[in-house]
Protein backbone atom coordinates (compact mmCIF):
# COMPACT_ATOMS: atom_id res chain seq x y z
CA UNK A 1 0.00 0.00 0.00
CA UNK A 2 1.01 3.71 -0.81
CA UNK A 3 1.49 5.86 1.23
CA UNK A 4 2.19 2.31 3.71
CA UNK A 5 -0.17 2.63 6.61
CA UNK A 6 1.16 2.99 10.06
CA UNK A 7 0.63 -0.23 11.68
CA UNK A 8 -0.38 -3.37 9.74
CA UNK A 9 -1.60 -7.03 10.39
CA UNK A 10 -2.73 -8.73 7.25
CA UNK A 11 -3.55 -12.54 7.04
CA UNK A 12 -2.12 -14.31 4.31
CA UNK A 13 -5.29 -15.88 3.51
CA UNK A 14 -7.70 -13.82 1.39
CA UNK A 15 -11.83 -14.35 1.28
CA UNK A 16 -13.94 -13.33 -1.97
CA UNK A 17 -16.18 -10.40 -2.01
CA UNK A 18 -20.17 -10.59 -3.23
CA UNK A 19 -19.74 -8.44 -6.40
CA UNK A 20 -23.32 -8.08 -5.84
CA UNK A 21 -23.01 -6.88 -2.27
CA UNK A 22 -23.30 -2.67 -1.77
CA UNK A 23 -19.89 -2.22 -0.58
CA UNK A 24 -18.27 -3.33 -3.90
CA UNK A 25 -21.17 -0.88 -5.52
CA UNK A 26 -19.77 1.80 -3.41
CA UNK A 27 -16.40 0.93 -3.88
CA UNK A 28 -16.89 0.76 -7.74
CA UNK A 29 -17.88 4.70 -7.79
CA UNK A 30 -15.37 7.16 -7.42
CA UNK A 31 -15.77 6.65 -3.14
CA UNK A 32 -17.35 9.59 -1.26
CA UNK A 33 -18.26 8.52 1.91
CA UNK A 34 -21.63 8.31 3.28
CA UNK A 35 -22.52 8.01 6.82
CA UNK A 36 -23.99 6.43 8.79
CA UNK A 37 -23.76 2.96 6.94
CA UNK A 38 -23.74 -0.54 8.68
CA UNK A 39 -25.79 -2.75 6.10
CA UNK A 40 -24.68 -6.35 5.03
CA UNK A 41 -22.10 -6.13 7.29
CA UNK A 42 -20.23 -3.56 6.57
CA UNK A 43 -19.96 -0.44 9.37
CA UNK A 44 -18.28 2.74 8.85
CA UNK A 45 -18.16 4.93 11.74
CA UNK A 46 -16.38 7.80 13.46
CA UNK A 47 -14.32 8.02 16.72
CA UNK A 48 -13.62 11.21 17.49
CA UNK A 49 -10.63 10.35 20.16
CA UNK A 50 -8.58 8.92 16.98
CA UNK A 51 -6.87 11.54 15.23
CA UNK A 52 -9.02 13.70 12.99
CA UNK A 53 -7.34 11.81 9.70
CA UNK A 54 -6.86 8.55 10.91
CA UNK A 55 -8.62 5.58 10.70
CA UNK A 56 -8.94 1.64 12.04
CA UNK A 57 -10.14 -0.55 9.17
CA UNK A 58 -10.51 -4.01 10.25
CA UNK A 59 -11.60 -6.72 7.02
CA UNK A 60 -13.04 -10.57 7.91
CA UNK A 61 -15.52 -12.76 5.76
CA UNK A 62 -17.99 -11.50 8.66
CA UNK A 63 -17.68 -7.97 7.78
CA UNK A 64 -15.47 -4.99 6.96
CA UNK A 65 -15.57 -1.94 9.56
CA UNK A 66 -13.78 1.33 8.91
CA UNK A 67 -13.37 3.47 11.95
CA UNK A 68 -12.44 7.05 11.28
CA UNK A 69 -11.63 10.11 13.94
CA UNK A 70 -13.86 11.83 11.71
CA UNK A 71 -15.26 11.36 7.94
CA UNK A 72 -11.84 12.61 6.37
CA UNK A 73 -10.47 9.61 8.44
CA UNK A 74 -12.93 7.19 7.24
CA UNK A 75 -12.57 8.52 3.48
CA UNK A 76 -8.62 7.69 3.96
CA UNK A 77 -9.34 4.23 5.27
CA UNK A 78 -11.37 3.61 2.12
CA UNK A 79 -8.72 4.37 -0.21
CA UNK A 80 -6.63 1.76 2.06
CA UNK A 81 -9.50 -0.54 1.23
CA UNK A 82 -9.27 0.27 -2.07
CA UNK A 83 -5.82 -1.04 -2.38
CA UNK A 84 -6.51 -4.20 -0.48
CA UNK A 85 -8.95 -5.49 -3.26
CA UNK A 86 -7.12 -7.81 -5.64
CA UNK A 87 -9.50 -9.43 -7.84
CA UNK A 88 -12.58 -8.87 -5.59
CA UNK A 89 -10.82 -10.96 -3.00
CA UNK A 90 -9.68 -9.33 0.32
CA UNK A 91 -7.04 -10.31 2.94
CA UNK A 92 -8.20 -10.76 6.53
CA UNK A 93 -6.47 -7.26 7.86
CA UNK A 94 -6.58 -4.57 10.89
CA UNK A 95 -5.20 -1.38 10.13
CA UNK A 96 -4.29 1.41 12.60
CA UNK A 97 -3.12 4.25 10.77
CA UNK A 98 -2.80 8.31 10.94
CA UNK A 99 -0.74 10.92 9.22
CA UNK A 100 2.13 12.72 10.54
CA UNK A 101 0.63 16.04 8.83
CA UNK A 102 -2.05 17.98 8.40
CA UNK A 103 -1.06 19.90 5.46
CA UNK A 104 -0.04 17.14 2.70
CA UNK A 105 -0.48 19.14 -0.65
CA UNK A 106 0.02 19.27 -4.55
CA UNK A 107 -0.66 22.90 -6.49
CA UNK A 108 -1.34 22.67 -9.78
CA UNK A 109 -0.76 25.60 -12.28
CA UNK A 110 -3.81 25.75 -14.79
CA UNK A 111 -2.06 29.29 -15.91
CA UNK A 112 0.95 28.21 -17.70
CA UNK A 113 -1.12 25.73 -19.52
CA UNK A 114 -5.14 25.47 -19.18
CA UNK A 115 -6.61 22.32 -17.72
CA UNK A 116 -10.25 21.22 -18.34
CA UNK A 117 -12.55 20.78 -15.54
CA UNK A 118 -12.43 17.01 -16.12
CA UNK A 119 -8.89 16.45 -15.97
CA UNK A 120 -8.83 19.05 -12.78
CA UNK A 121 -10.98 16.26 -11.35
CA UNK A 122 -9.36 13.06 -12.36
CA UNK A 123 -5.71 15.21 -10.57
CA UNK A 124 -7.78 15.74 -7.47
CA UNK A 125 -9.32 12.43 -7.75
CA UNK A 126 -5.36 10.79 -8.19
CA UNK A 127 -4.04 12.85 -5.34
CA UNK A 128 -6.86 11.80 -2.81
CA UNK A 129 -6.08 8.32 -3.50
CA UNK A 130 -2.61 8.88 -2.21
CA UNK A 131 -4.77 10.89 0.98
CA UNK A 132 -3.08 13.99 0.00
CA UNK A 133 -5.95 16.78 1.34
CA UNK A 134 -5.02 20.14 -0.04
CA UNK A 135 -5.19 20.98 -3.86
CA UNK A 136 -3.12 24.61 -4.40
CA UNK A 137 -4.42 25.72 -7.53
CA UNK A 138 -2.80 28.65 -9.08
CA UNK A 139 -5.07 30.21 -11.21
CA UNK A 140 -3.50 33.25 -12.60
CA UNK A 141 -0.29 33.91 -14.16
CA UNK A 142 1.81 35.98 -17.17
CA UNK A 143 0.92 33.87 -19.39
CA UNK A 144 -2.75 33.26 -18.48
CA UNK A 145 -6.21 34.39 -16.22
CA UNK A 146 -8.22 31.49 -15.69
CA UNK A 147 -10.88 32.38 -14.49
CA UNK A 148 -14.47 35.10 -14.67
CA UNK A 149 -14.92 37.87 -12.04
CA UNK A 150 -17.86 39.80 -12.72
CA UNK A 151 -17.54 42.98 -13.52
CA UNK A 152 -14.20 42.24 -15.50
CA UNK A 153 -14.63 41.15 -18.53
CA UNK A 154 -11.63 41.14 -20.15
CA UNK A 155 -9.74 38.99 -18.01
CA UNK A 156 -11.12 35.85 -19.81
CA UNK A 157 -11.82 37.60 -22.93
CA UNK A 158 -8.19 38.62 -23.45
CA UNK A 159 -6.30 37.74 -20.49
CA UNK A 160 -7.36 33.82 -21.23
CA UNK A 161 -5.65 33.73 -24.62
CA UNK A 162 -2.45 33.96 -25.69
CA UNK A 163 -1.07 34.19 -29.14
CA UNK A 164 1.96 31.52 -29.44
CA UNK A 165 3.41 29.27 -26.68
CA UNK A 166 7.40 29.28 -26.19
CA UNK A 167 7.82 25.68 -26.65
CA UNK A 168 11.03 23.63 -24.72
CA UNK A 169 13.11 25.82 -21.74
CA UNK A 170 13.30 29.69 -22.20
CA UNK A 171 17.33 30.06 -23.63
CA UNK A 172 15.84 27.89 -26.57
CA UNK A 173 13.68 30.84 -27.50
CA UNK A 174 11.47 28.56 -29.52
CA UNK A 175 7.42 29.21 -30.33
CA UNK A 176 5.09 26.75 -31.34
CA UNK A 177 2.78 29.82 -33.72
CA UNK A 178 -0.17 28.06 -31.84
CA UNK A 179 -2.91 30.04 -29.48
CA UNK A 180 -3.93 28.98 -26.68
CA UNK A 181 -6.59 29.42 -23.45
CA UNK A 182 -8.99 28.76 -21.62
CA UNK A 183 -10.94 29.84 -18.16
CA UNK A 184 -13.51 28.36 -15.74
CA UNK A 185 -16.65 30.32 -15.30
CA UNK A 186 -18.16 30.34 -11.85
CA UNK A 187 -19.68 27.06 -11.51
CA UNK A 188 -16.86 24.88 -12.93
CA UNK A 189 -15.03 26.11 -9.91
CA UNK A 190 -17.56 25.07 -7.72
CA UNK A 191 -17.69 21.97 -9.25
CA UNK A 192 -13.86 21.37 -8.85
CA UNK A 193 -14.64 22.87 -4.41
CA UNK A 194 -17.17 20.27 -4.61
CA UNK A 195 -15.22 17.33 -5.93
CA UNK A 196 -12.43 18.05 -3.93
CA UNK A 197 -14.61 18.12 -0.81
CA UNK A 198 -16.34 15.24 -1.34
CA UNK A 199 -13.11 13.56 -1.22
CA UNK A 200 -11.53 15.61 2.32
CA UNK A 201 -9.39 18.13 -0.20
CA UNK A 202 -9.33 21.62 0.31
CA UNK A 203 -8.99 23.69 -2.83
CA UNK A 204 -6.86 26.65 -1.75
CA UNK A 205 -7.29 29.29 -4.93
CA UNK A 206 -4.19 31.41 -5.54
CA UNK A 207 -4.56 34.75 -7.56
CA UNK A 208 -0.78 35.84 -7.82
CA UNK A 209 -0.34 39.44 -7.00
CA UNK A 210 1.33 42.25 -7.75
CA UNK A 211 3.62 40.38 -9.62
CA UNK A 212 2.87 37.73 -12.11
CA UNK A 213 -0.02 39.79 -13.24
CA UNK A 214 1.07 40.27 -17.02
CA UNK A 215 -2.32 38.78 -18.36
CA UNK A 216 -4.61 41.31 -16.15
CA UNK A 217 -2.35 44.36 -17.27
CA UNK A 218 -2.79 43.02 -21.08
CA UNK A 219 -6.63 42.86 -20.26
CA UNK A 220 -7.06 46.24 -18.43
CA UNK A 221 -3.70 48.20 -19.35
CA UNK A 222 -5.05 50.57 -16.36
CA UNK A 223 -3.83 48.28 -13.83
CA UNK A 224 -0.31 48.14 -15.27
CA UNK A 225 2.41 51.14 -15.81
CA UNK A 226 2.62 51.63 -19.34
CA UNK A 227 2.54 48.37 -20.61
CA UNK A 228 0.51 47.88 -23.52
CA UNK A 229 1.52 44.54 -25.11
CA UNK A 230 -0.57 41.27 -24.45
CA UNK A 231 -0.66 37.77 -22.38
CA UNK A 232 2.73 36.99 -22.10
CA UNK A 233 3.95 33.95 -24.80
CA UNK A 234 7.29 32.82 -22.61
CA UNK A 235 8.52 31.81 -19.87
CA UNK A 236 9.57 33.69 -16.86
CA UNK A 237 9.26 36.34 -14.80
CA UNK A 238 7.32 39.63 -16.65
CA UNK A 239 8.43 42.82 -15.09
CA UNK A 240 4.67 44.05 -15.98
CA UNK A 241 3.35 44.07 -12.76
CA UNK A 242 0.45 45.96 -11.11
CA UNK A 243 0.38 49.77 -10.42
CA UNK A 244 -1.22 50.68 -6.92
CA UNK A 245 -3.74 53.59 -8.01
CA UNK A 246 -7.11 52.94 -6.22
CA UNK A 247 -8.41 51.31 -9.12
CA UNK A 248 -5.52 48.11 -8.89
CA UNK A 249 -6.43 47.99 -5.03
CA UNK A 250 -9.86 48.05 -5.83
CA UNK A 251 -9.55 45.22 -8.59
CA UNK A 252 -7.68 43.62 -6.34
CA UNK A 253 -10.25 44.10 -3.56
CA UNK A 254 -12.67 42.35 -6.25
CA UNK A 255 -11.01 39.76 -7.13
CA UNK A 256 -10.48 38.13 -3.79
CA UNK A 257 -14.19 39.11 -2.67
CA UNK A 258 -15.02 36.55 -5.71
CA UNK A 259 -13.15 34.07 -5.11
CA UNK A 260 -13.95 33.83 -1.65
CA UNK A 261 -17.17 33.31 -2.67
CA UNK A 262 -16.71 30.88 -4.26
CA UNK A 263 -13.67 28.83 -2.13
CA UNK A 264 -14.70 28.22 1.59
CA UNK A 265 -11.10 27.64 2.38
CA UNK A 266 -9.32 29.99 5.20
CA UNK A 267 -6.56 30.46 3.53
CA UNK A 268 -6.37 32.34 0.50
CA UNK A 269 -2.95 32.72 -1.90
CA UNK A 270 -2.29 35.61 -3.57
CA UNK A 271 0.85 34.64 -4.51
CA UNK A 272 3.47 37.55 -3.84
CA UNK A 273 6.59 35.54 -5.74
CA UNK A 274 9.05 37.20 -7.86
CA UNK A 275 7.50 40.98 -8.15
CA UNK A 276 10.05 43.04 -10.04
CA UNK A 277 9.99 46.37 -8.54
CA UNK A 278 11.31 48.23 -12.23
CA UNK A 279 7.98 49.63 -13.06
CA UNK A 280 7.82 51.18 -9.65
CA UNK A 281 10.94 53.23 -9.80
CA UNK A 282 9.69 56.31 -10.08
CA UNK A 283 7.94 55.82 -6.87
CA UNK A 284 9.46 57.36 -3.59
CA UNK A 285 10.40 54.13 -1.98
CA UNK A 286 9.90 51.29 -4.69
CA UNK A 287 11.20 48.46 -2.18
CA UNK A 288 8.50 49.02 0.17
CA UNK A 289 5.54 48.87 -2.21
CA UNK A 290 4.74 45.14 -1.93
CA UNK A 291 4.33 44.70 1.88
CA UNK A 292 2.18 47.96 1.81
CA UNK A 293 0.16 45.85 -0.90
CA UNK A 294 0.27 43.06 0.89
CA UNK A 295 -0.75 44.50 4.32
CA UNK A 296 -3.97 46.12 2.53
CA UNK A 297 -4.90 42.58 0.60
CA UNK A 298 -4.48 40.51 4.24
CA UNK A 299 -6.96 43.02 5.64
CA UNK A 300 -9.57 42.90 2.86
CA UNK A 301 -9.20 39.03 3.62
CA UNK A 302 -9.20 39.15 7.61
CA UNK A 303 -12.86 41.13 6.53
CA UNK A 304 -13.88 38.18 4.91
CA UNK A 305 -12.75 35.90 7.44
CA UNK A 306 -9.92 34.36 5.79
CA UNK A 307 -5.95 34.50 5.95
CA UNK A 308 -2.85 34.63 3.39
CA UNK A 309 -1.52 32.48 2.00
CA UNK A 310 1.66 32.72 -0.01
CA UNK A 311 4.92 32.04 -1.22
CA UNK A 312 8.38 32.64 0.86
CA UNK A 313 8.72 36.35 -0.44
CA UNK A 314 6.02 37.26 1.33
CA UNK A 315 8.86 37.06 4.67
CA UNK A 316 10.24 40.24 4.03
CA UNK A 317 6.86 42.24 1.85
CA UNK A 318 4.41 42.49 4.81
CA UNK A 319 3.14 38.98 5.52
CA UNK A 320 0.90 39.39 8.26
CA UNK A 321 1.84 37.49 11.50
CA UNK A 322 -1.51 34.33 10.60
CA UNK A 323 -0.18 34.24 6.88
CA UNK A 324 0.77 30.72 5.83
CA UNK A 325 4.01 30.56 4.14
CA UNK A 326 4.95 28.42 1.28
CA UNK A 327 8.56 28.22 1.39
CA UNK A 328 10.01 27.15 -1.73
CA UNK A 329 13.63 29.09 -2.62
CA UNK A 330 15.07 25.84 -1.26
CA UNK A 331 15.58 25.11 2.29
CA UNK A 332 16.59 27.85 4.20
CA UNK A 333 12.83 29.75 3.70
CA UNK A 334 11.31 27.19 5.90
CA UNK A 335 13.85 27.42 8.71
CA UNK A 336 13.34 31.26 8.71
CA UNK A 337 9.65 31.35 8.21
CA UNK A 338 9.25 28.80 11.17
CA UNK A 339 12.06 30.52 13.01
CA UNK A 340 10.26 34.10 12.57
CA UNK A 341 6.95 32.40 14.13
CA UNK A 342 4.93 31.90 10.77
CA UNK A 343 3.05 28.52 9.80
CA UNK A 344 4.70 26.99 7.18
CA UNK A 345 4.33 24.35 4.21
CA UNK A 346 7.68 23.08 3.33
CA UNK A 347 7.85 23.18 -0.93
CA UNK A 348 11.48 23.87 -1.22
CA UNK A 349 12.21 23.81 -5.29
CA UNK A 350 15.17 21.07 -5.77
CA UNK A 351 12.87 18.83 -3.51
CA UNK A 352 9.38 19.30 -4.14
CA UNK A 353 9.18 21.17 -7.79
CA UNK A 354 7.70 18.43 -10.27
CA UNK A 355 8.46 20.18 -12.92
CA UNK A 356 12.26 19.59 -12.70
CA UNK A 357 13.53 16.42 -14.39
CA UNK A 358 13.28 12.82 -13.28
CA UNK A 359 16.59 11.27 -14.45
CA UNK A 360 19.49 12.50 -16.42
CA UNK A 361 18.24 10.00 -19.46
CA UNK A 362 18.19 12.04 -22.54
CA UNK A 363 14.70 10.58 -23.70
CA UNK A 364 13.44 13.02 -20.60
CA UNK A 365 10.59 15.30 -21.85
CA UNK A 366 12.03 19.21 -21.61
CA UNK A 367 14.32 18.71 -18.77
CA UNK A 368 14.39 21.67 -16.92
CA UNK A 369 15.37 22.48 -13.13
CA UNK A 370 18.21 20.11 -10.71
CA UNK A 371 17.63 16.63 -11.00
CA UNK A 372 14.67 15.51 -9.06
CA UNK A 373 14.35 11.64 -9.00
CA UNK A 374 11.86 9.61 -7.32
CA UNK A 375 14.21 8.86 -4.26
CA UNK A 376 15.18 12.27 -3.86
CA UNK A 377 11.45 13.01 -3.35
CA UNK A 378 11.27 10.09 -1.41
CA UNK A 379 14.18 11.13 0.52
CA UNK A 380 12.58 15.15 1.33
CA UNK A 381 12.80 15.98 4.78
CA UNK A 382 9.88 18.68 5.55
CA UNK A 383 10.99 19.66 8.88
CA UNK A 384 14.77 21.07 7.98
CA UNK A 385 17.29 20.04 10.82
CA UNK A 386 18.09 23.33 13.35
CA UNK A 387 14.90 23.60 14.30
CA UNK A 388 13.28 23.74 17.93
CA UNK A 389 10.56 21.25 18.81
CA UNK A 390 8.36 24.68 18.90
CA UNK A 391 10.04 25.96 15.43
CA UNK A 392 9.77 22.36 14.13
CA UNK A 393 5.95 22.23 15.17
CA UNK A 394 5.06 25.37 13.31
CA UNK A 395 6.03 23.55 9.52
CA UNK A 396 2.16 21.73 9.62
CA UNK A 397 3.08 19.83 6.36
CA UNK A 398 4.41 19.67 2.88
CA UNK A 399 3.38 20.29 -1.22
CA UNK A 400 4.83 19.31 -4.28
CA UNK A 401 4.25 22.06 -7.06
CA UNK A 402 3.20 21.13 -10.45
CA UNK A 403 4.36 24.25 -12.54
CA UNK A 404 2.84 23.05 -16.05
CA UNK A 405 5.23 25.34 -18.77
CA UNK A 406 6.33 22.61 -20.47
CA UNK A 407 3.25 20.14 -19.51
CA UNK A 408 0.80 20.82 -22.15
CA UNK A 409 -1.45 18.16 -21.63
CA UNK A 410 -3.28 15.55 -18.78
CA UNK A 411 -1.14 13.36 -20.13
CA UNK A 412 2.23 15.19 -19.79
CA UNK A 413 0.94 16.36 -15.76
CA UNK A 414 0.82 12.29 -15.08
CA UNK A 415 4.15 12.06 -16.46
CA UNK A 416 5.57 14.58 -14.28
CA UNK A 417 3.54 13.85 -11.59
CA UNK A 418 3.54 9.96 -10.87
CA UNK A 419 5.01 8.30 -9.78
CA UNK A 420 7.06 10.86 -7.77
CA UNK A 421 3.81 12.01 -6.00
CA UNK A 422 3.43 8.57 -4.84
CA UNK A 423 6.74 9.11 -3.13
CA UNK A 424 5.64 12.63 -2.18
CA UNK A 425 2.75 11.24 0.01
CA UNK A 426 4.56 8.44 2.00
CA UNK A 427 6.68 11.75 3.16
CA UNK A 428 3.66 13.54 4.21
CA UNK A 429 2.02 10.80 5.79
CA UNK A 430 4.89 9.99 7.92
CA UNK A 431 5.47 5.98 7.27
CA UNK A 432 8.83 6.07 5.01
CA UNK A 433 9.90 2.47 4.44
CA UNK A 434 12.76 2.73 2.49
CA UNK A 435 13.34 -0.69 1.98
CA UNK A 436 10.14 -1.64 1.02
CA UNK A 437 8.78 1.01 -1.00
CA UNK A 438 10.37 -0.21 -4.10
CA UNK A 439 8.90 -3.16 -4.49
CA UNK A 440 5.15 -1.66 -2.98
CA UNK A 441 5.78 0.64 -5.75
CA UNK A 442 5.97 -1.74 -8.48
CA UNK A 443 2.62 -3.19 -7.83
CA UNK A 444 1.20 0.03 -7.19
CA UNK A 445 1.98 1.24 -10.36
CA UNK A 446 -0.17 -1.49 -12.02
CA UNK A 447 -2.91 0.02 -9.80
CA UNK A 448 -2.01 3.11 -11.57
CA UNK A 449 -1.75 1.94 -15.21
CA UNK A 450 -5.27 0.43 -14.87
CA UNK A 451 -6.50 3.98 -13.84
CA UNK A 452 -5.02 5.62 -17.22
CA UNK A 453 -2.40 7.26 -15.74
CA UNK A 454 1.10 8.10 -18.09
CA UNK A 455 3.21 7.73 -15.10
CA UNK A 456 6.69 7.83 -15.99
CA UNK A 457 7.94 4.34 -15.67
CA UNK A 458 10.65 3.18 -13.29
CA UNK A 459 13.50 2.11 -16.17
CA UNK A 460 12.69 5.29 -17.85
CA UNK A 461 10.98 7.23 -20.39
CA UNK A 462 8.93 5.45 -23.23
CA UNK A 463 9.79 6.78 -26.73
CA UNK A 464 6.00 8.21 -26.85
CA UNK A 465 6.99 10.61 -23.67
CA UNK A 466 9.72 12.24 -25.43
CA UNK A 467 9.21 15.95 -26.41
CA UNK A 468 11.34 16.39 -30.04
CA UNK A 469 11.25 20.06 -30.76
CA UNK A 470 10.68 21.17 -26.84
CA UNK A 471 14.41 21.11 -25.36
CA UNK A 472 15.37 21.66 -21.96
CA UNK A 473 18.02 23.08 -20.17
CA UNK A 474 18.93 20.71 -16.92
CA UNK A 475 20.13 22.44 -14.09
CA UNK A 476 23.53 22.13 -11.91
CA UNK A 477 22.30 21.25 -8.63
CA UNK A 478 25.62 23.19 -6.77
CA UNK A 479 24.99 26.30 -9.22
CA UNK A 480 21.04 25.99 -7.96
CA UNK A 481 22.45 26.10 -4.83
CA UNK A 482 24.46 29.15 -4.95
CA UNK A 483 21.90 30.93 -7.18
CA UNK A 484 19.02 30.43 -4.09
CA UNK A 485 21.31 31.82 -1.99
CA UNK A 486 21.68 34.70 -3.61
CA UNK A 487 17.51 34.89 -4.30
CA UNK A 488 17.28 34.63 -0.58
CA UNK A 489 19.47 37.28 0.51
CA UNK A 490 16.37 39.41 1.45
CA UNK A 491 15.61 36.70 4.20
CA UNK A 492 19.40 37.28 5.74
CA UNK A 493 19.54 41.59 5.36
CA UNK A 494 16.34 41.19 7.68
CA UNK A 495 17.77 39.09 9.99
CA UNK A 496 15.51 36.23 9.06
C1 LIG B 1 7.68 30.15 -7.53
O1 LIG B 1 8.23 29.13 -7.91
N1 LIG B 1 7.81 31.29 -8.16
C2 LIG B 1 6.85 30.14 -6.33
Amino acid sequence: MIPRPSSVHLDQETFAVDPETELSAWLRGAISVPLPRSDRGFRLAIDQDQDHDGYVLSTAPAGIEIVGGSEAGVFHGAQTLRQLFEDGRLPRARIVDAPRFRWRGVMLDVARHFMPVADVLRFIDLAAYHKLNVLHLHLTDDQGWRFEVPGWPRLTSVGAWRGSTMRGARVHARYDGQPHGGFYAADDLRRIVAYAAERFVTVVPEVDMPGHMQAAVAAYPELGNGFAGGVRESWGISTHVLNVTARALDFCRDVLTHVCSIFPSELIGIGGDECPVDEWASLERPGEVQAWFTGLMAEHLASLGRRVYGWDELLTRGAPTDAVIAAWRGPSPTIAAARAGFTVVSCPDISCYLDYRQSDDPGEPTPVGTLLTLDDVYAFEPIPPGLTASEAARVIGAQVNVWTEHMESARRVDYMTYPRLCAFAEVVWGTRDPASFRARLEHHLTRLAAMGVNFRPLDGPRPADARPGAPGNPRDRDDRLAELHEMTADLRAAGL
